[in-house]
């Protein structure tokens, strides 16, 4: 949500800014600006409203003089995503300029008292005030420097904020501060950067330092300072990034989202690979005893989105192996409701991007009252797996496509990973039991390339035919459950269409008075053999439907002859274990979203209002 770069170096600044700002656009694509100091004495900012191309359509030809500055991509949260809103923001001499991932919850507060000292605010946004407070503490006294002004300034601001400064009077600095939005720093030869992402840096440098908490770094073509919010030397985490250029570029796709879901054999293997070590799994941060997680009896799994339904199938997989009760809770209710909680409570959070507001604050409500918290993540050092006590990372890679793919199925097997651990700990499952699991984890990933051969083109063909249709509903029982569940959320975001998933049981509960003639139904199925009622019960459910003149589209078990007289459209999938059959039966599922977008002429790598990820509440 929202992304932010800068640099200060010997390079060009703008030419910087704008490449760092490409890699980031997946962050918000409302509108985009830079501000560079020009090295005369002067600050040059640029803005425009919508996507990047429209900021690079008002820049000026060339590469200026300015070799220090910032960026900023823009997903609106205070003040619509107009001109006069796109970041940077500049104070009332117009010399000091700031860009802004968060929100300043005080802000309300703050401009009543700018306004009632006379300033007059040129933006609807909260991040203005930001500049005005540190525009005048630098006036007040310049001696002191910048970093001093934003030191006294960020102390007054409440709530999640990201802000970089620069100031047409330290044309060779930038300073940034970091609170709970997330901030790296680059290392480069005689430069360095600072970014919400490595991903914005990757082509200079691939040496970064996390920002922790709280902490505010001042940045020259010489290093880094890096100080907490008193101004005492911090402590950061240098890390090397280890995936190269081409995992943040399309690599011969249209789209990012194309490319991520034909990546997924890899980020499965990626994911487990290395996690079973003499005959146990192991996460990849551990800060819990075997003893603290045998006094687990109970777990919650809270995320949101798709990642909220990974969360449910770890349901299926922690009380199949393990025998323990597991709730899956969407983040943002979590804490709202009050959950019974204590230190025998083990809280699951999933989250790619590791800084969604709403499921960090469930892991620090959960904290709070004593819970042990496990984090999913696929984020090196982001903040949730930061706050947890124990982290499994997902090696998906970057993932550009606001609409979550290769994240979700690393997720997925995350999640069983996570059950397998438990399960030993708890002894439930012998290890020959667990690693004979863990072998069939490790068969998902050739699944998934098989699955990816054969359906693709059809699905893509089927999706240019349903691209018309005013709504599609998903259907699934069991683990299929939440994979329709998935399926109809990547259609809405993706190819704006009404789309719900429904446990097929609940049909006739009501949702069947939705069939109508014509009207896409997909239903997921369950192995013949593996589930043979549910398999029933769902093709008695696709008789109903047919009957009342739906279009069946069916995703089922190679070989499962039974359905195809119901399927107007079948998807076979090859057969494996039960807990596998979601990642097999997903991938046609993202395939028919973004092909269906792409028929609707949509761009299916950024959805609008969305992005990737969502530091407000
Ligand atoms: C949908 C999607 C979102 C995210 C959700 C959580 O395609 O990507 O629903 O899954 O915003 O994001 P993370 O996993 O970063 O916490």
């Amino acid at each position: 949500m929202c992304g932010i770069v800068g640099y200060v170096g010997w390079r060009g600044a703008q030419e910087v800014l704008v490449n760092g700002l490409r890699r980031l656009e997946y962050r918000g694509y409302d509108s985009a600006g830079v501000a560079v100091a020009d090295g005369k004495g002067g600050l040059e900012v640029h803005r425009a409203a919508g996507p990047l191309a429209n900021l690079v359509a008002v820049l000026p030809d060339g590469d200026g003089t300015g070799t220090a500055g910032m960026g900023h991509t823009r997903w609106a949260t205070h003040g619509p995503p107009t001109d006069r809103n796109a970041h940077p923001h500049r104070d009332a001499t117009g010399r000091l300029a700031v860009v802004h991932n968060g929100i300043i919850e005080n802000f309300a507060a703050l401009r009543a008292e700018l306004e009632a000292d006379g300033v007059e605010l040129a933006s609807d946004t909260d991040t203005e005030v930001a500049a005005h407070l540190v525009g005048r503490a630098f006036d007040a006294d310049p001696d002191s420097g910048l970093t001093a002004a934003v030191r006294a300034v960020v102390a007054r601001l409440e709530g999640a904020f990201t802000l970089v400064f620069t100031h047409a009077d330290r044309p060779d600095e930038i300073v940034a501060a970091r609170r709970s939005s997330p901030l790296v720093v680059g290392v480069g030869q005689g430069e360095m950067f600072v970014a919400s992402d490595v991903a914005a840096f990757i082509d200079h440098t691939r040496d970064a330092v996390e920002l922790g908490q709280d902490q505010i770094v001042t940045l020259t073509r010489e290093g880094a300072v890096v100080t907490d919010f008193h101004g005492d030397v911090a402590r950061t985490r240098p890390f090397h990034v280890d995936w190269d250029i081409a995992a943040a570029e399309k690599g011969g796709h249209d789209f990012f989202m194309l490319k991520e879901i034909e990546e997924q054999p890899v980020s499965l293997a990626d994911t487990l690979r290395g996690h079973l070590v003499d005959g146990r799994v192991v996460l990849d941060e551990q800060r819990l005893s075997d003893q603290e997680l045998r006094d687990v009896d109970k777990v919650f799994v809270v995320a949101c989105g798709t990642a909220y339904h990974a969360g449910l199938l770890a349901k299926y997989a922690i009380e199949h192996w393990c025998r323990i009760p597991v709730e899956v809770e969407v983040a943002s209710e979590f804490r709202y409701r009050d959950p019974v909680l204590d230190r025998s409570t083990l809280v699951v959070a999933i989250s790619q991007s590791g800084e969604t507001a709403d499921t960090l604050e469930a892991v620090r409500h959960a904290r709070e009252q004593k819970a042990r918290v496990l984090a999913i993540c696929n984020t090196n050092g982001a903040q949730i797996p930061r706050e947890s006590d124990a982290v499994l990372y997902t090696h998906a890679g970057p993932e550009v496509g606001v609409a979550a793919t290769k994240t979700f199925t690393a997720q997925v097997v995350a999640c069983y990973l996570v059950g397998l651990a438990l399960a030993q700990v708890f002894g439930t499952k012998y290890a020959d039991e667990v690693a004979r699991e863990y072998a069939e984890l490790e068969s998902s990933a050739d699944a998934v390339a098989r699955v990816l051969e054969a359906v693709v083109e059809p699905t893509r063909a089927l999706a240019r035919d349903l691209a018309g249709s005013k709504a599609v509903l998903f259907l699934g029982r069991h683990v299929g459950f939440p994979v329709a569940l998935e399926g109809a959320l990547k259609l809405k975001e993706l190819a704006y269409m009404h789309a719900e998933g429904f446990a097929a049981g609940e049909l006739k509960h009501g949702p069947i008075a939705l069939i109508e003639q014509d009207l896409p139904v997909v239903v997921v199925m369950p192995s013949p053999k593996g589930r043979a009622i549910l398999h029933q019960k769902l093709l008695s459910n696709i008789r109903e439907i047919q009957a009342r003149g739906a279009r069946t589209i069916v995703v089922a078990e190679e070989g499962d002859e039974t359905v195809r007289p119901f399927a107007e459209h079948l998807i076979e999938v090859p057969a494996v274990s039960t807990l596998l059959q979601p990642l097999v039966a997903s991938i046609p599922l993202q395939v028919f979203a973004a092909e269906v977008a792409r028929a609707r002429g949509y761009d299916v790598d950024k959805p609008r209002n969305l992005a990737k990820s969502v530091t407000v509440e």
